[in-house]
């Protein structure tokens, strides 16, 4: 089949790559010339694991091509995807304007029948003003679809090669035959396409996120009670997660959710529920809750000394919002770094991808270390905001010789505790004892 896909970021490159990897023709369109010219190039953009060698294999293929002109894209393209930002605006609603700018220019470029199959996460109704933009300059036949994105960053190529299910939102026969077929070889394990009405597709991405922020949330409030009451919270994960109505993942409590997702949708639904004077009660918590954890770690680190962080420096191991990926998107690791530098110490981080982004964002507000030890050096304590494998496991002796200070913060409960004291660390983590 012939596909586009516009907009070329993280959800776009996965989704174009694994696409032509099925054997389907790829155009993906991006405005920014520089990630076009670079992916044309055979240069990846981000860090995903298990994309780079699909990518240059595709490429050489003559499968998947990257181009900056949006005619030229669909022009052939039977589906067009749409893999476009839908960022927060100014009042925390979902902000459109790259998904219609494209609706409102395929408009007036459209030839012959094509599906529009939106992948951003966006608000219940965008598939109507989407149609409604591509109508006003296109009086051919077209079906919009709804087609929300469920993989996750770290193990996107996996969860888009074999995805637990594919929702699709369409009224129309003809459209869900074109879906169905592309979907066909991603889902022959028998896991569902599940078809339904474009508002149910759209509301059900922003259930979905929303419900696995509150899980998080949920942990986390479980944790500070662990902290307070004397209880260990990997020890009620795990009493709690092999009940099957509760289900053992994202069970992990930690310093809150970040990424360029939860924290987004969760305010979207928010403000789409106030749109039709809803109060959405247990969301309005979640964002609360999450803001409180994000610093939670900082005011232990506070508490431990004395409120006193002046000329204190610090290893921090993690930027990126979660491991494998190098997007520090509401990553809370610049959280903790902002509350840390604005008490007057100063950090030095390692992060085995996110390092070149943080750069790019923070500069030199903080050091960066070549690797995991070598932030330790010189450090009053170090602080964990990722759980990289690599964090894991560290080679503890080389750590000790580094590590003036044997006083670790760890927001990813890494490390068991016994062992840890057993080494002579003063150890505090997240809902369980600190030692
Ligand atoms: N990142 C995730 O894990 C994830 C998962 C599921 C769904 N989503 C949703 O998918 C959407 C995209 O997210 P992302 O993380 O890939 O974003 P991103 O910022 O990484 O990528 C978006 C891309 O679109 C490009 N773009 C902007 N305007 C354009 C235009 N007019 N024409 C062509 N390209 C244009 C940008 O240059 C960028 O490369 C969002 O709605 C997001 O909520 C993201």
């Amino acid at each position: 089949m012939k596909i586009a896909v516009v907009g070329t970021g993280y959800v776009g490159l996965v989704t174009g790559t694994c696409f032509a990897e099925a054997g389907n023709k790829v155009a993906c369109v991006d405005i920014d010339k520089s990630k076009v010219e670079k992916l044309s190039a055979g240069q990846i953009t981000i860090y995903e694991p298990g994309l780079e060698k699909i990518f240059l294999r595709n490429i050489q293929e003559s499968r998947l091509k990257f181009m900056s002109q949006l005619e030229e894209a669909v022009e052939d393209a039977e589906i067009i995807f749409l893999a476009l930002p839908t960022p927060p605006g100014a009042d925390g609603s979902a902000d459109l304007k790259y998904v219609l700018d494209v609706a409102d220019h395929l408009g007036k470029i459209l030839k012959g029948y094509k599906v529009i199959a939106n992948k951003s996460t966006v608000p219940v109704g965008t598939a109507d003003k989407v149609s409604t933009a591509i109508s006003k300059n296109y009086t051919g036949e077209y079906d919009v679809v709804s087609n929300p994105e469920f993989l996750r960053e770290g193990v996107a190529v996996d969860d888009f090669m074999k995805p637990d299910r594919v929702v699709v939102g369409t009224r129309s026969e003809r459209a869900k035959k074109l879906m169905c077929d592309l979907y066909a070889p991603f889902v022959r394990q028998g896991n569902p396409v599940i078809f339904m009405d474009e508002r149910s597709s759209e509301l059900t991405k922003y259930a979905a996120n929303s419900f696995l922020a509150t899980k998080i949330s949920f942990m986390n409030e479980i944790a500070q009670l662990c902290e307070r009451m004397g209880a260990d919270v990997d020890m009620v994960r795990r009493g709690i997660g092999s009940d099957d109505r509760i289900g053992k993942r994202f069970l992990f409590p930690g310093i809150g959710y970040g990424g360029s997702c939860f924290p987004k949708d969760v305010q979207a639904l928010i403000m789409s529920s106030d749109e039709v004077n809803y109060e959405f009660e247990i969301l309005k918590a979640v964002e609360k809750v999450n803001a409180h954890q994000k610093l939670h770690i900082v005011e232990k680190i506070k508490a431990h000394y004395n409120n006193n962080l002046q000329g204190k420096h610090f290893a921090l191991w993690g930027l990126a919002f979660k491991p494998n990926t190098d997007d520090i998107r509401e990553s809370p690791a610049l959280s903790i770094i902002d509350a840390i530098t604005e008490a007057g110490a100063t950090i030095t981080a390692y992060d085995p991808e996110a390092m070149p982004n943080v750069k790019a964002k923070i500069g030199d507000k903080i050091k960066y270390a070549e690797n995991q030890y070598h932030a330790l050096e010189g450090a009053t304590a170090l602080i964990i905001a990722t759980e990289w494998s690599e964090f894991k496991t560290p080679d503890f002796d080389l750590m000790e010789k580094k590590i003036g200070n044997k006083i670790v913060f760890d927001g990813r409960n890494l490390f068991d505790i016994k062992k840890m004291i057993g080494l002579g660390y003063y150890y505090d983590s997240i809902g369980r004892n600190k030692k």
